[in-house]
């Protein structure tokens, strides 16, 4: 029996009957109702309580503090998984057999080397371009390069572009890394794996081959792994926005990568590091939270649209923080994030408004001990997160409730004014 739920302005004791279909009900059916001639509509800016599509791929429970991709726990994928094996999860649906995987592995793999033509444009930004801006750049132009990923209808240009980008973005990363250090290139190795690989790129000297700490290895798989979707998101909307008016995938990702830059976004953990150090030492920490609460400053890493619990993502990279840190040597503002963490945890304003640390919080520590810079962080995030979007816009493209996004507005301008012909405006 389909739940009706019935909608009366007491105004005018027009009523109407709204079908409730997995939890929801349809915003245009609200057109049915008039008030003041005007069609009923919703207002919900940063869509708060609005669901813009069907998605299989990634759940969520805020509540609980639980993340699934495909139906698999992220705890799960991060304890037993690799990176590409969780992004062929998310793009296909199913975890692959050993024999899917090798395959996938190797086609990625093929498609690690960037075009020359590219090269050219990473050496012509200023050597203090910010990566993600070259990386936002980057991932569009690709576009000039394989122009035959306009048709998405076709799979195989579809898959062979997914591979492409999956495979490209660690080397683009690597590059933009590289040259903001005034350090040469260093190319792909096909016989190391998509993080070791990763690594060797960022890291290699003089050395014939570069040989990373398996434990740093794994550390690297395990943050793709959190990193590589979460439903619909600030970035996975930009992606399906621009997917909406029936773009290639290059231009709908830097689309996202875009989006991801923002501070409250991906550029948290940038935002993170840049707290800890100016809050400098635990006993500043009183001082810091002070702040916070009077509405001043805002707790970088701490809040999340959806989750009002710990983020379980937070909760992996805390134990792998130790791990990290084992090889490099502990990073001095871990203390300080940690008593600010403790602070926070027990203080009314956090507690009431179920702030807790998110994915960010931690994962600034270890790149920062990783030798990372602080304008790499977000790159960081983007590398992984292309297989999110990249499985997002599939299913979006495909879906056949697709439509253009075209939020409504609320017009609150001028009315209509006859033209003031210059000479004669005040
Ligand atoms: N520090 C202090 N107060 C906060 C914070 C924070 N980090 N986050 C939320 N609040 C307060 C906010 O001021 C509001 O209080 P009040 O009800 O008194 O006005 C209340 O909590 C609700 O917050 P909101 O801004 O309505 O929540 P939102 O869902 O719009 O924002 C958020 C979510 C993630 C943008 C926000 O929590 C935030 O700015 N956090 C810091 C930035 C951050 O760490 N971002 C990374 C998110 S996780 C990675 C990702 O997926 O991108």
């Amino acid at each position: 029996m389909t739940e009706v739920l019935k909608l009366c302005h007491e105004a005018t004791g027009d009523e109407i009957s709204l079908p409730v279909s997995e939890g929801t009900v349809r915003a245009t059916d609200l057109l049915q109702l008039k008030v003041r001639g005007e069609p009923l509509a919703t207002f919900d800016p940063g869509f708060f309580n609005t669901a813009v599509c069907h998605s299989a791929i990634t759940y969520i429970d805020g509540d609980e503090g639980v993340l699934q991709y495909r139906g698999y726990r992220v705890e799960d994928l991060a304890e037993n998984s690799t990176y590409l094996e969780t992004a062929y999860l998310l793009l296909n649906g199913e975890l692959p057999t050993a024999g899917q995987l090798a395959d996938w592995e190797q086609t990625i793999t093929e498609h690690r080397q960037l075009p020359d033509k590219l090269r050219i444009l990473l050496n012509g930004f200023p050597y203090d371009a910010h990566p993600m801006s070259m990386l936002m750049a980057s991932t569009a132009a690709f576009f000039t390069f394989y122009p035959d990923s306009q048709d998405y209808t076709d799979l195989a240009s579809r898959a062979l572009n997914i591979a492409r980008l999956i495979g490209k973005m660690p080397t683009l990363a690597a590059f933009c890394y590289r040259k903001g250090k005034a350090k040469p290139y260093v190319d792909p190795d096909d016989s190391y794996g998509y993080c070791h690989n990763f690594l060797a790129m960022l890291f290699k000297q003089a050395e014939r081959k570069y040989a990373a700490d398996p434990r740093l290895i794994r550390a690297m798989e395990v943050l793709f792994i959190l990193h590589a979707d979460h439903e619909q998101n600030c970035s996975t909307n930009a992606v399906r926005s621009v997917a909406s008016s029936g773009n290639d995938l290059y231009t709908c990702v830097s689309a996202g990568v875009g989006a991801l830059h923002g501070p409250l976004h991906g550029g948290a953990n940038e935002a993170v590091l840049k707290m800890l150090r100016e809050i400098g030492s635990p006993d500043q920490i009183p001082e810091f939270v002070a702040a916070v609460k009077r509405g001043e400053r805002r707790m970088m890493g701490f809040g999340h649209r959806v989750y009002k619990n710990y983020d379980p993502r937070a909760k992996i990279i805390r134990k792998a923080v130790a791990d990290v840190f084992d090889i490099t040597g502990v990073n001095p503002l871990l203390r300080v994030a940690q008593e600010l963490e403790k602070i926070a945890l027990n203080d009314e304003y956090f507690a009431s408004r179920k702030l807790y640390p998110n994915v960010d919080f931690y994962s600034g520590l270890i790149y920062e001990a990783l030798g990372f810079p602080p304008q790499m962080f977000t790159v960081l995030f983007a590398i992984p997160r292309t297989a999110g979007w990249l499985a997002q816009y599939q299913e979006c493209v495909t879906d056949p409730e697709l439509r253009i996004a075209r939020p409504k507005q609320i017009y609150t301008g001028a009315g209509h004014r006859s033209y003031v012909p210059i000479a004669e405006r005040g």
